[in-house]
């Protein structure tokens, strides 16, 4: 709802200049903080669970974790972390993504998503997109199916959407909050 929505952007802090100079940083601790907003966050992530007919959450580390893991749990499906390279023991599939400056890896469990899993990505923010593409990557090449992206909060003059919209191949992209 709108109220929701509110609250919830009341809850983002934006910091100016950090992590670097000319970049505004939109802080998402004090909603993490107030167990009102995180617990409607947290009712809104798990209602597209079921609005999506997700049968699996996945979380992309660090942020994404906070959120998506009690998202999970609400709605009653498996949380399976998407984690930086180097992190998980067992047999990972791994993808490569472009950051600013340079590239970086994320990596799965091969054996947490398979055919007949539908899987929400679920995560903090969309900026470029390029996170949440990688992922999208990740889950199809697991054999899964994509449920849908959902984030708290999306920065709308990225562009990231439009950027998904190829590896969405026509899953949703809900974003809780667009600035
Ligand atoms: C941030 C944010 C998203 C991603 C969005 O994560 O939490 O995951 O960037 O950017 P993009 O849409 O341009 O890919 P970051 O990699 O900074 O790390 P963290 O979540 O571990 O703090
Ligand atoms: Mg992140």
């Amino acid at each position: 709802t709108r109220d929701d929505r509110d609250l919830l952007l009341s809850r983002i802090r934006d910091v100016a200049d950090y992590p670097k100079p000319g970049v505004m940083f939109k802080d998402i601790t004090p909603l993490l903080a107030d167990p009102e907003a995180f617990s409607a966050l947290t009712d809104a992530l798990a209602a597209l669970c079921e609005k999506h007919g997700a049968t699996k959450v996945v979380g992309l580390e660090a942020r994404g974790f906070i959120l998506a893991a009690p998202a999970a749990v609400r709605a009653g499906v498996g949380f399976i972390p998407v984690r930086k390279a180097g992190k998980l023991p067992g047999a990972t599939l791994g993808q490569a993504y472009e950051l600013e400056y340079g590239t970086a890896e994320i990596e799965v469990h091969a054996e947490d998503l398979g055919a007949g899993d539908r899987v929400l990505v679920i995560d903090d923010v969309l900026a470029t997109g390029g996170t949440a593409e990688a992922s999208l990557e990740l889950i199809r090449r697991a054999g899964a199916q994509v449920a849908g992206v959902a984030v708290l909060l999306e920065l709308g003059f990225l562009e990231g959407r439009s950027r998904l919209e190829p590896s969405l191949d026509g899953a949703p992209l809900e974003a809780l909050v667009t600035v």
